[in-house]
C-alpha cells in the first residue's frame, strides 16, 4: 500500500498542474509553460494512469479524448427553461426596452446594465454536481435538449473539475458553444485536404462539430465554450449582480467573455454597441449583436418573463453579414495583369450594412468549389470593408432552368488566347497591351491617388480615353494636347485645362511612387519603396540580377522574377525610356550601409497600442530590416500582440511562435535603435 503512495501522490500533482495548464492555456489565454513540456506532463500522467487503471477518474484531464460512439443522443428535460432573447434592430428599440424596464421598475435615472457580445454559436446548458461535470446538454425548443455531455467533455475550456472549493453542491452553467474564425479556416482547409465539403461558417461548424455521434470526433474540432450565466443552483446564495455571477464564474475556471462590461443606461449601451459594432471584424469569433442584461439581480427577479424571453434583457443585433440572394448572371472582368475574374451579378440584397449587386468569384477553381449556377440561390457575405462574396449554393433552392456557368475561352475583351500558369489559380489573357482592358487597367492604376496621384484622371475619363484611341500606353498619357480632352463627351473645356496641369504636374514625382505605378506584378507600395531604398535609383534596378534582388527586404523569388520579367520586357523599356524623354522625373535617394539587426525576420502587429500607433510600431521595424506582414504563417518570427488581438494571436499561438506585448517591443525598439 505504502509503496503506491508517491505514484499516487504524482498522479494528482500532474493531474492538479495539467488541469491548471489547461485553464491558462484555454481559458485564460495565457499559457504559462511551452507546448512540449505541457506534452511531457501529459505523457507522464497517460503512462501512470495505464500502469494503474483502478486510479482512472472522469475528471482527469487525460479524458478529453473523447469516449465511446453512441447511436443516438438522449433527452434531456431543463428544469428551467432555457430562453431565447428579444431583439432589437436599432437604437428606438434599444430605448423603448430601456424606458419599459425602468418604467416598470419605477426607476428615473439610468439602469446599470452588463453588455455582453452575442456570441453566434450554440447554447449549451453544463451541469456541476459537486463541482464536477455530470451533464451537458443542448437547449432544443428550450424545455427539452440533448445529452452531448461526451462531446463537451472534449472541449478543453470546459472544465471537467470546478476550480476552488467553495462551490455549490448543484450548479447549471449556461454559455455558448461556438469556434473561433481560425479554428474554422483550419478545419476547413482540413475538410477541403479530406476531399469533404467545408463548412459554410464557423457557427455551422461548430453545431456539425457537436451533433457528431463518435465523441473522438469532436474532440479533434476547434470547439470553445464561453459562459454568460447561471440556470439552476442549490447550495450557495447568489451573488447581487450578473456581472458579479460573471466573475464568480472566472473564479471557478470558466471562460467568460474579455468583452463583458457594465454600462449605465442607454448612452452607455449605445457607446458600447458602437465600439463592439467598430472593432467586429477585428473580434477572433463572430458575433451577430449585443446583449444588454440589467445587471441587478434582484430586478430581473421583478421584471420577470414573458413567454419565452425575459424582459431584463434583449439581443440588438448587428446588421446582418450574410443573407440569401440569386445569381443572376456571371460576367468576366480582365485585370491590369491581364487575370480573368468571374464576376457575379446578383438581385440587389441588403448586407453588411449595404446593398450588394455585385460580388467576386475569384476563379475559375471557385466557381467549381461552390458548384455554382446561374439562376441559384446563394448566400453572400459582407463583412465590413471586404469585398462581398458569395459563401454557398442553397441547394435545395436551385431552379430547374439553372445554367452552367462557362469559363470563356478566349479573352472576353480582346479575343486573345487565355493561358493558366501552372501553380497559379488566374486565368490570363495572352494580350498584354494589345488588350483594351489591360491599359485601360494599367492607365488608372497608374493615375490613382497612391501611385502618380494625377487628380480628375478617373476610371470613366481612362476608357473613354482608350475607346477614343487617343492613349494606349501609359507614356501617351503626356502628349496629350487640352484640345483632345476638351473633344470628348461631356469634357468642360476648364475640367480639361485642369486634367491637362494635373498630367503635367505629375512629371514631378517620387521613386516610390513610380515604381508602384509601373504596375509590375506582385510590387505594391511597400515593395516598391524597398526596391527604391536599396538601389536608390531606376537605373541600378533595372539592371539588378536576380541575386541583387533577393537582397531587397520583402523581395522574395516570385516578385524578383516578376521585376526581372518586366524590365526585360522591350515595350515596357521603351514606355519608361518615353515617359523619361517626357520629363517624368524624381529625385535620387541616399543608398546608404543601414543597420538591419531584424533582417530575414517577419514580424506581425495585431491589437491596439497605447504609446504609438501600428503603422509607427511597423515603420520602425522596417527600419530594422524586418518585413512586416498581415497575417500569421509559419514562417512568422514575432507577433507583437495588444489588447483586443484576436484571430492572428490564436493563430500565432497554435503554431507556436512567439508573440510579445507593447512593453517588450518598446524596450526592444529602445535598444536596436540605430542611433
Ligand atoms: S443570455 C435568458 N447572453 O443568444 C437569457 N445569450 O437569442 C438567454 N447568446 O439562446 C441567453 N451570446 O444561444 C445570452 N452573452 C449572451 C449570449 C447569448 C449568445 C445566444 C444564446 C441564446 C440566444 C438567444
Amino acid at each position: 500500500m505504502s509503496t503506491q503512495a508517491p505514484a499516487r501522490a504524482r498522479l494528482e500533482s500532474l493531474r492538479d498542474q495539467l488541469d491548471h495548464h489547461n485553464y491558462c492555456y484555454y481559458v485564460l489565454d495565457a499559457p504559462e509553460i511551452p507546448d512540449a513540456e505541457y506534452d511531457r506532463l501529459m505523457r507522464e500522467l497517460l503512462a501512470l494512469e495505464a500502469e494503474h487503471p483502478e486510479w482512472l477518474s472522469p475528471d482527469s484531464p487525460s479524458q478529453r479524448v473523447g469516449g465511446e460512439p453512441v447511436s443516438a443522443f438522449a433527452e434531456v428535460e431543463h428544469r428551467l427553461p432555457m430562453l431565447s432573447l428579444d431583439n432589437a434592430f436599432s437604437n428606438t428599440e434599444l430605448a423603448d426596452f430601456d424606458r419599459r424596464a425602468r418604467e416598470r421598475l419605477g426607476v428615473e435615472g439610468a439602469l446599470d446594465y452588463a453588455a455582453e457580445p452575442k456570441l453566434d454559436g450554440l447554447a449549451v446548458s453544463l451541469l456541476y454536481r459537486a463541482g464536477r461535470l455530470a451533464r451537458a446538454a443542448t437547449r432544443g425548443d428550450g424545455h427539452t435538449g440533448e445529452d452531448i455531455t461526451a462531446n463537451v467533455r472534449t472541449i478543453r475550456s470546459v472544465p471537467l473539475k470546478l476550480r476552488g472549493t467553495d462551490w455549490p453542491a448543484l450548479l447549471e452553467v449556461r454559455g455558448e458553444i461556438y469556434m473561433l474564425r481560425a479554428g474554422f479556416e483550419a478545419l476547413n482547409e482540413a475538410q477541403r485536404n479530406a476531399g469533404l465539403k467545408p463548412f459554410v461558417n464557423p457557427r455551422n461548424a461548430a453545431a456539425g462539430s457537436l451533433r457528431q455521434l463518435d465523441p473522438g470526433i469532436t474532440a479533434t474540432r476547434p470547439l470553445e465554450m464561453c459562459c454568460y450565466g447561471v440556470g439552476i443552483s442549490e447550495g450557495w446564495s447568489l451573488p447581487e449582480r450578473h456581472s458579479e455571477l460573471l466573475e464568480q464564474l472566472g473564479i471557478w475556471g470558466f471562460r467568460i467573455n474579455r468583452e463583458s462590461r457594465v454600462v449605465q443606461g442607454l448612452e452607455g449601451c449605445l457607446a458600447y454597441y458602437a465600439d463592439l459594432q467598430a472593432r467586429r471584424d477585428g473580434l477572433a469569433y463572430d458575433i451577430d449583436g449585443i446583449v444588454f442584461k440589467v445587471d441587478r439581480l434582484d430586478q430581473q427577479g421583478q421584471l420577470g418573463f414573458v413567454s419565452r424571453a425575459p424582459r431584463w434583457a434583449i439581443a440588438y443585433k448587428f446588421p446582418a453579414q450574410e443573407e440569401i440572394t440569386r445569381l443572376l448572371d456571371v460576367e468576366f472582368q480582365v485585370g491590369r495583369t491581364g487575370a480573368v475574374t468571374p464576376v457575379a451579378r446578383l438581385e440587389p440584397v441588403f448586407v453588411g450594412g449595404v446593398t450588394v449587386s455585385n460580388a467576386t468569384l475569384h476563379n475559375a477553381d471557385e466557381i467549381a468549389r461552390l458548384g455554382v449556377m446561374i439562376g441559384d440561390a446563394v448566400i453572400v457575405r459582407r463583412a465590413g470593408d471586404v469585398i462581398p462574396q458569395v459563401v454557398s449554393v442553397v441547394g435545395e433552392r436551385r431552379p430547374q432552368d439553372a445554367v452552367a456557368v462557362r469559363f470563356p475561352e478566349t479573352c472576353p475583351v480582346c479575343g486573345s488566347a487565355l493561358e493558366r500558369t501552372e501553380g497559379e489559380a488566374a486565368i490570363r489573357c495572352s494580350g498584354g497591351l494589345v488588350c483594351a482592358a489591360q491599359r485601360k487597367e494599367s492607365i488608372k492604376h497608374f493615375a490613382s491617388r497612391r501611385a502618380m496621384d494625377i487628380e480628375g484622371l478617373g476610371d470613366k475619363l481612362v476608357e473613354q480615353l482608350v475607346d477614343a484611341g487617343l492613349v494606349s500606353s501609359i507614356a501617351d498619357l503626356y502628349q496629350l494636347s487640352v484640345d483632345q480632352l476638351a473633344g470628348l463627351e461631356r469634357m468642360a473645356d476648364k475640367s480639361a485645362q485642369n486634367v491637362h496641369a494635373a498630367i503635367a504636374a505629375s512629371r514631378d514625382t517620387s521613386l516610390p511612387r513610380f515604381l508602384f505605378a509601373l504596375g509590375i506584378r506582385e510590387v505594391g507600395e511597400t515593395t516598391a519603396r524597398a526596391l527604391a531604398r536599396h538601389f536608390g535609383d531606376l537605373d541600378p534596378l533595372m539592371q539588378a540580377s536576380e541575386v541583387e534582388l533577393l537582397e531587397v527586404p520583402d523581395v522574395g523569388p516570385i516578385v524578383a522574377r516578376h521585376i526581372l520579367e518586366f524590365f526585360a520586357n522591350a515595350d515596357n523599356r521603351a514606355v519608361i525610356s518615353r515617359l523619361r524623354a517626357a520629363g517624368v522625373h524624381w529625385p535620387a535617394l541616399a543608398v546608404e550601409a543601414r543597420h538591419e539587426p531584424l533582417k530575414g525576420e517577419t514580424w506581425v502587429l495585431t491589437g491596439n497600442l497605447e504609446s504609438m500607433t501600428r503603422d509607427e510600431a511597423m515603420q520602425q521595424l522596417l527600419a530594422l530590416g524586418a518585413k512586416v506582414a498581415g497575417s500569421v504563417s509559419a514562417r512568422t518570427t514575432r507577433v507583437v500582440a495588444g489588447p483586443g488581438a484576436g484571430s492572428k494571436l490564436a493563430r500565432a499561438e497554435s503554431l507556436g511562435i512567439p508573440v510579445v506585448d507593447e512593453a517588450w517591443l518598446l524596450t526592444f525598439l529602445d535598444e536596436n535603435s540605430a542611433s
